[in-house]
């Protein structure tokens, strides 16, 4: 064997990747400030020769009689409608989110669930002492559910007993970054003790068929190593997302090895805990009487739930030369600039010496791509300073060219629309379903809208 080599490692805390010199900013990832040294790798001079030495694999035929996959609900329906049906024995399972959003508190709900169900659930938790966990399940009124509750911090200390017992059916590691392992160096919560921890309980998890949740926290300030270190060991990766002002909350799952990853549960924060909404397509509308300049409401598609989502938009006009702003909350802001692009170039409007601001109510997050419409009846409707029809909604894709193009599903929009009280919709040519009540404008075209707006 040869001589060990030694280098300097600086590993991106955000995204994993590794330099060897420090960088102001991570050239994988794009965010600053992020790299920190740690323990340097081992690299040695001589290749071992792989090719003998090793126990023969066994193939398998695809067909093969395996386990068929098994799924345990929760018990809080909304949580398992993000899981795609429920935990998948053996899986592992990232939950990330905001400091404070309710990871804890979900997760806590959703293990009482199944504890008294019957189901066996370990709780650690290396954030919170073992009281302060009582506290919020007395709050949550779960005091009485059978969990093995314990605050530890060890990986060691935490596989040695679990490997004393009988698998639980649920365990839950509340948080992955503050776990460690004696057989790693570096402080908890940089990259090599989050993945080197995550990697032993995710092999416990596969040998026992536990489902394995780790509560991953979001961090940007990059002292701690963030959930995408992990996104690719796991089967499932889960956010929990809203704004802390606003009492909704919203689970989506980005990734999902067992199953569709297009519904998501949503849930109110109330003092007694999460309150599962079932029919969630009102909860976003703002509940104004006046039509007000700058809002139009859209009709989104989360997986195969209609929401109503309110767009609303500000323009400032500016007097100086100054650099006007851009500001997106809830909205993609690349999106929001290419609209803009085509509201100039196609439409001859003028947003280059005004302020744009742009905020979808209620901390809701939009990803579905026909909500293109709706902001743009939003900005022009801001710029002309003329209120929207009220009781009416936008949908419809915008290309480049400026043309309105079809989406996905126009006529479960508009009958949740019109179930909802709005008897006017404005859309894509051939989207208007013979829906009688509902009166159906088409807009072919983004200079169509301007047309119906601004005259
Ligand atoms: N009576 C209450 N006491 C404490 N928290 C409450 C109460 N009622 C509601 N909450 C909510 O619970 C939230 C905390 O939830 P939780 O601790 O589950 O979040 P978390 O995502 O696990 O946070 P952390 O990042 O600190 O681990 C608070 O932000 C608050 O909104
Ligand atoms: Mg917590
Ligand atoms: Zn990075």
């Amino acid at each position: 064997m040869g001589m060990a080599k030694t280098k300097r490692r600086y590993v991106c805390q955000a995204c994993g990747s590794v330099s060897h010199r420090w960088q102001g900013q991570c050239s994988d990832c794009g965010e600053w400030n992020t790299l920190a040294e740690e323990a340097p790798a081992t690299v040695f001079s001589q290749k071992h020769d792989l090719s003998s030495g090793g126990r023969p694999i066994a193939f398998e035929p695809l067909d093969a009689p395996g386990k068929e996959l098994r799924r345990r609900p929760t018990g809080l329906d909304e949580f398992d409608r993000a899981l795609g049906g429920g935990l998948v024995p053996g899986s592992a399972i990232l939950m990330g989110g905001d400091p404070g959003i309710g990871k804890s508190t979900l997760l806590l709900q959703a293990a009482g669930r199944i504890a008294r169900a019957g189901g066996d659930v370990v709780y650690v938790s290396g954030e919170e002492a073992a009281g302060q966990v009582r506290l919020r399940a007395a709050r949550l009124e779960l005091a009485d559910a059978p969990i093995r509750l314990a605050a530890a911090t060890s990986v060691r200390d935490i596989l040695t007993t679990l490997n004393g017992m009988e698998p639980p059916a649920l365990l839950v590691i509340d948080s992955i970054q503050t776990m460690h392992s004696d057989t790693i160096e570096g402080a908890p919560g940089t990259v090599s003790q989050v993945r080197g921890c995550a990697f032993e309980l995710i092999r416990y998890a596969k040998e026992t068929g536990a489902a394995l949740v780790l509560v991953g926290h979001v961090t940007k300030d990059g002292a701690i190593a963030g959930p995408r270190v992990l996104e690719h060991m796991v089967d499932v990766v889960m956010s929990f997302e809203g704004e802390r002002s606003h009492q909704y909350r919203i689970l989506r799952n980005l990734k999902n090895r067992f199953g569709a990853v297009d519904e998501i549960g949503v849930f109110a924060m109330a003092d007694d805990g999460l309150e599962e909404v079932a029919n969630p397509s009102m909860l976003f509308l703002s509940g104004r009487d006046a039509p007000l300049a700058g809002s139009a409401v859209f009709p989104a598609l989360e997986g195969t739930r209609p929401v109503l989502v309110e767009v609303q938009a500000l323009i400032v006009r500016l007097q100086s030369g100054a650099t006007p702003r851009r500001a997106v909350v809830g909205w993609d802001n690349g999106r929001l600039a290419m609209l803009l692009a085509v509201l100039e170039s196609r439409c001859g409007l003028n947003f280059s010496s005004a302020e744009v601001y742009l905020n979808i109510a209620g901390g809701y997050r939009l990803t579905d791509p026909a909500a293109d419409l709706a902001v743009a009846a939003a900005l022009v409707s801001a710029l002309a300073d003329k209120p929207l029809p009220s009781a009416s909604i936008w949908f419809g894709e915008v290309s480049l060219a400026g043309e309105v193009r079809p989406v996905a599903h126009p006529g479960v929009r508009l009958r949740e629309a019109l179930k909802l009280g709005f008897d006017r919709a404005h859309g894509p040519a051939g989207a208007g379903e013979k829906i009688p009540d509902i009166r159906y404008d088409e807009l072919g075209s983004l200079a169509k809208l301007v047309d119906r707006i601004a005259s």
